[in-house]
């Protein structure tokens, strides 16, 4: 079987913001506690944070992270975790139901992350709190000085402010687990009146206000369409979550639905597009795809776990082969639309539905999944070329014409790289790729990366933490302006050219 891909120097997308790469660190289950946070592990550093854990996000390199929540934000008093530590209050933690010590809060992430050279995207609580608590967390946060809250995050020991560009206002408001959930007009009002409190305070943050949980939500379409109609023109963006699962064991259903995502990705454009016109207004708003990822194979286990625990194991999904093949094809599908995609979230990034797992008494591993997410922060910076596609398709149970071919195609003009992420959906056989590379008549091959394995089911452990990882002996070659390559059979490639 053969695709074919022709690509233009000219023709392009959009530049890449570096954020579509970015992660997210929740209060919930072992992603801070015993994941980047345990003071008695043998890696510690002075503040307690693992430093094992901390190379492998370095590998990564997250341009960005979400913190501190996710469905904990919701319930979260922000001064809880500033001041002493020894002064700070243990809270029944009603999102996740288990018991939050507040050993780590906005200081420390914030060191860590500078340490890991990563921003941070911040989320209020509009869940039990509102215009108040923003208003002044923003004030601890950014404010340089001379107001209560901006000398009391002085007197905790932090001259400088934090400057923090990018804030969530609440998260999965439309969702009735929430709490605090409200109707579209509720949250609507709410965001707007934050929102035009916190641009008061601080004009260059960025806002992103709460979008659908998922694209199955009932309220979907009306949810945005109410809640931009009140906030339009106060935020910058707004949010997208989707989570996949393959409960049926059917991999080329799994695979398909990425296309979903496609739809999803159009749908929100539209109604966005849609209240702009509606507005006459000269603003364009974006989009945050601040949680994606599979996420469905603890779902068993948690439902066991006795509540009020403090950092239990939770949501602690083992990755597989398969899933590393949607989260590749995800990120191709968040990349092919980086005109208007601007942040993306890997939910999450430790233990925690995570590509980095640690054990509490030992080490730290790469799961599955880890692979394509570290190859696209790595080699996916840059411009998105505008590719045209031809594919065999297959049909699955929900989806129809699907390509066996999913592709996007990266040029970084400063480094004088070329790098296409590609996955091969078909189960039976490989793929001949031809691409055709106008104005790009001298690239050669560097480099072709495969993640392949005969066995759906392959994970990696502490005990065999390579059982399933990356090669560089795929087979592409360029002759005249011309890329052959072979996909194998159910693989994610990279293949790299200057
Ligand atoms: O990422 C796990 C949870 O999924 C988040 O807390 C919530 O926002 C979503 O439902």
């Amino acid at each position: 079987k053969k695709a074919n891909v022709y690509l233009d120097r000219n023709f392009t997308v959009s530049e890449v913001d570096e954020r579509i790469f970015g992660s997210f660190i929740e209060h919930l289950g072992r992603a801070v506690y015993t994941g980047i946070y345990q003071p008695d592990h043998q890696t510690a550093d002075e503040n307690g944070f693992r430093e094992d854990v901390l190379e492998l996000i370095k590998e990564i390199d997250p341009p960005i992270i979400r913190y501190p929540g996710g469905n904990f934000v919701s319930g979260y008093n922000w001064e809880d975790g500033v001041g002493p530590v020894e002064d700070r209050p243990n809270r029944l933690e009603l999102a996740w139901r288990t018991v939050e010590t507040n050993e780590v809060g906005t200081n420390e992430f914030m060191q860590w992350a500078e340490k890991a050279g990563t921003d941070v995207m911040m989320a209020v609580n509009l869940g039990t709190r509102g215009i108040d608590a923003a208003r002044n967390y923003l004030e601890y946060c950014n404010h340089p000085g001379g107001s209560y809250y901006s000398d009391l995050r002085k007197e905790h020991g932090r001259e400088e402010p934090y400057n923090i560009k990018t804030w969530c206002l609440g998260n999965e408001m439309d969702g009735p687990w929430q709490i605090g959930h409200k109707t579209a007009d509720e949250y609507g009002r709410l965001a707007l009146e934050t929102a035009k409190v916190m641009k008061g305070l601080d004009p260059d943050i960025e806002l992103v206000v709460s979008g659908s949980s998922n694209r199955q939500m009932p309220t979907f379409a009306d949810w945005e369409a109410t809640v931009l109609e009140h906030t339009y023109e106060h935020i910058d963006y707004i949010s997208l979550h989707q989570y996949f699962r393959n409960d049926e064991d059917d991999i080329k259903n799994f695979l398909a639905q990425t296309e979903s995502l496609d739809d999803f990705i159009h749908s929100v454009v539209s109604i966005c597009d849609y209240i702009k016109a509606k507005k006459n207004s000269d603003k364009t708003v974006n989009l945050s795809f601040d949680e994606w990822n599979v996420w469905y194979h603890s779902d068993d286990a948690d439902k066991k776990r006795e509540p009020w625990q403090v950092a239990p194991p939770q949501l602690e999904d083992i990755y597989n082969f398969e899933d590393a093949l949607v989260v590749g094809l995800t990120l191709i599908t968040l990349l092919k639309h980086a005109d208007r995609v601007k942040i993306a979230n890997q939910a999450q990034l430790v233990n925690v539905i995570a590509p980095i797992m640690t054990s509490e008494d030992g080490g730290s591993w790469r799961q599955t999944i880890f692979y394509p997410y570290y190859h696209a922060s790595k080699f996916g910076r840059g411009t998105v070329l505008d590719s045209r596609v031809t594919s065999p398709t297959y049909d699955s149970k929900d989806f129809k014409d699907v390509d066996l071919l999913d592709q996007v195609t990266i040029f970084d003009e400063d480094k004088d790289e070329l790098t296409i992420f590609a996955v091969n959906r078909d189960t039976e056989s490989a793929l001949e790729l031809d691409t055709q590379l106008n104005g790009f008549e001298d690239y050669q091959v560097v480099e072709h990366i495969v993640l392949e394995n005969e066995d759906l089911k392959a994970v990696n452990t502490e005990e065999n933490p390579n059982n399933v990882k990356p090669h560089s002996n795929g087979s592409s070659e360029v002759k005249g302006n011309k890329l052959t390559a072979e996909l194998p059979k159910l693989s994610w490639n990279v293949i790299r050219l200057t």
